[in-house]
Formats: C-alpha cells, structure tokens, sequence
C-alpha cells in the first residue's frame, strides 16, 4: 500500500504575541475528502491556527504543507492567495452589490459559460437555484450562509478553513444548515479543517476532533474514542457535565464508598480522580432504598439523599447528597423521572463507563 499524503499538514506550528505563547507545538493532518474539527474553549488558538494556515499570520515555528508541498516554514512563505484555501468565517459578509450569481463566481476565472456552470452547479447542491438573481440583502441568515458556502467552493479548494461558521445561526435552522454543508463539503471532496468551541457541533461535523487547550492539542482522534477513551478530567468535561470521586491509590487499586476501582500503575498512596459522567451513574430504582445488590459490574451501591430532580426534555437531572461525606452527585435518567426530595436511593458506578485520573 502506498502511503497516503495529507491534503493538509502541520508541524510544530507556534505562534507569540507579546512574549504570550499562544499556539504551541501544533501538529496535524487531514487527508482529502475530511473533516478535522478543532475543538476548544475560547482563547485556546484555534483561530491563530487556522489563520496560519490560511497564510493571513505567519508562524514564529513550524512548516505548513499541501499535498507533501511546503507551503509555510522557516524559509518559505505562499501567500495567501496561491494558497488555494477557501475560507468560511461567522462574520461571512457577502458582497451586497453582487447578485448572488455573482458573489459566487467573484473568485472564478476562465471563460464566462464555463463559470455560469459553476455557479449554477454549486447553486443547486445548495438548493439557492431560485435565488441566483437575487441580491444578498433579500436572503435569511441560513440562505446567505449556504452561499457563502457556494463561494468559498466555486474555485474548487484544496482546503477549507472554516471558524465558527454556524454561529450566527438560530438553533434549528443550524442543525440543517450543518447536515448540508457536510453533505456538500463530502461531495467535492475537500479537506475540512472546521473550528468550533461546542462539543456538539464536532461530534455532530467530525471524522477526527483536535482538542486544544492552552495552545495545545491535549487528544486527537474520532469523536467515538475521544469521547470514550478521554485522556484527562478536562477531556471527559467538554463533553459533558461530570461528577469527581476521590480516593488513594493502595496496591493499584482505590477504595470508595461506590468499591473498589483499578488504578493501574498509580503509586501507593497518590490521588486518583473516579470521573462519571451523570447519565452513568446507575439509580437502584427497584429496591427503593432497601440496600444494596452488589455485582462485579455495579460494585457497591453507596446511599443518597434526593435534593432535587428537574425535567430536562429527554432526561431527568436528579441531584443526590451522599450519607457518606455530604458530596452532591448529578445524575441523569432517560425520559421522567422525579423522585421527591427527601427520598433516599442507592447509586451504582459503571466500572466500564468511568474514568480513573491521577491527580497533578
Ligand atoms: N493579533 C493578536 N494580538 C495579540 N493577541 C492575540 C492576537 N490574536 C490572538 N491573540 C490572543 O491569542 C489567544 C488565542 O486567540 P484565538 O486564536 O483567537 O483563540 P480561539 O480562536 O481559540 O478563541 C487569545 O488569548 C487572544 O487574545
Ligand atoms: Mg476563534
């Protein structure tokens, strides 16, 4: 099998300002035909990065390459232009003066028939045919966002950089907006470099997520192992809220109320962190506080004392007070469940389904 080369690579990108270190060591690749989200809280550099790439900042260190062809690094630089990147940011800002025909084919040369045909190829896979005369103003927030999609794509990019593209949309109308713009993103075959702070959205856009934080890629992997297999108590709490058991490590194992939980090759006597995530934290519904069942699965129940539940839509958040050191554990529950407060039950710990972190 030959080795595939990345549409897309970086290496060892960093980038200062003001002595400040704000991208530090980032390396990755996306081949051709994928989406790589970069995936972090606000301030991390995802946008720095992307701009590095783009070519509109330069790197302090690091290379930048297309196809195995450097692009940026200590020597050289591509500008922007002959970058072949196309570029979707939230502020997309069409040129209001142009027709929607002709904002879509501003960055398009060649003969005039043979840019009408892209124009109205794209057009219709994102359904905004009937609108090819129309001028951006007439247009709703999702319209004009699927042609700026149009336009970002007219010049057949090797690469898409996309920040925050759906931001600026309501709710709904983002989730379609989303669905299409992979679908049509899919069909041309370009590779994705799409930045994001919200979880969903990179699960819900992603092959491979990058998760950054403070200038680093702390996990990079598709969203099913970053999400099951998360290097660290901050990984596990993008994702999702989080409950934190703490314990001490004897003979690589540490005793807590809920059992015993492997810790392996944790020293005798250092911190660990037992991180769950509230929907599974199993609720011993049918034994209603008569005591625990243990199961090797399960462990040992431990007691709690409801002191609320709400219904959320689809789940219910109950909130319990341990009998053992007064701690508060959230847990959810599929659909209605509303125990009153006051009601005391017993909870139980996936051992297949949490996570045991060293502490510092
Ligand atoms: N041109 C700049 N000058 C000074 N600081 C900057 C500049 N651009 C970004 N920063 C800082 O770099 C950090 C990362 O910014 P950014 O890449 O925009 O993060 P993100 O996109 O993840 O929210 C922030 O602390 C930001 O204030
Ligand atoms: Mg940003």
């Amino acid at each position: 099998m030959p080795e595939l080369t990345p549409r897309l690579e970086i290496r060892d990108l960093c980038r200062s300002f003001a002595g400040v270190e704000v991208v530090r060591n980032v390396s990755l690749s996306v081949m051709p035909g994928q989406v790589t989200c970069l995936l972090g809280p606000s301030g991390c550099g995802k946008s720095t990065t992307l701009r590095m790439i783009a070519g509109v900042e330069t790197q302090d260190r690091g290379s930048i390459l297309m196809d195995g062809k450097v692009l940026a690094d200590d020597r050289q630089f591509t500008p922007p232009e002959a970058r072949r990147i196309g570029l979707m940011f939230q502020d997309f800002a069409l040129f209001p003066h142009l027709s929607v025909a002709e904002n879509v084919a501003f960055g398009l040369d060649g003969p005039k028939a043979q840019q009408r045909a892209r124009v109205e190829e794209l057009l219709a896979r994102v359904e905004m045919s009937r609108h090819i005369d129309n001028y951006p103003h007439h247009l709703s927030g999702g319209e004009q966002q699927r042609v700026a999609l149009a336009r970002a794509l007219a010049p057949r990019p090797r690469v898409m950089l996309m920040d925050e593209p759906f931001s600026g949309l309501d709710n709904r109308l983002r989730d379609e907006i989303r669905d299409q713009t992979l679908d049509v993103l899919k069909d041309e075959g370009t590779a994705v470099l799409l930045v994001t702070h919200e979880p969903d959205e990179a699960m819900r856009m992603a092959d491979e997520i990058a998760l950054m934080r403070g200038g680093e890629i702390l996990q990079q992997g598709a969203p099913y192992n970053i999400y099951n297999a998360p290097r660290d108590k901050f990984a596990v709490a993008f994702f999702s809220d989080i409950n934190v058991i703490r314990g001490r490590v004897q003979g690589a194992l540490t005793e807590t109320p809920f059992g015993q939980f492997l810790a392996p090759g944790v020293p005798d006597g250092a911190e660990v962190e037992i991180v769950i995530r509230p929907q599974h934290i199993g609720i011993d519904f049918d034994r209603e506080g008569r005591g625990p069942l243990p199961t090797p699965q399960q462990g040992t129940p431990a007691r709690g004392v409801v002191q609320r539940a709400r219904f959320m839509g689809n789940e219910s958040l109950v909130e319990f007070r341990m009998d053992h050191d007064g701690s508060i554990l959230r847990a959810t529950v599929p659909n209605v469940f509303l125990p009153r407060p006051g009601k005391p039950l017993w909870l139980s710990i996936r051992r297949d389904r949490c996570f045991v972190f060293p502490v510092g």
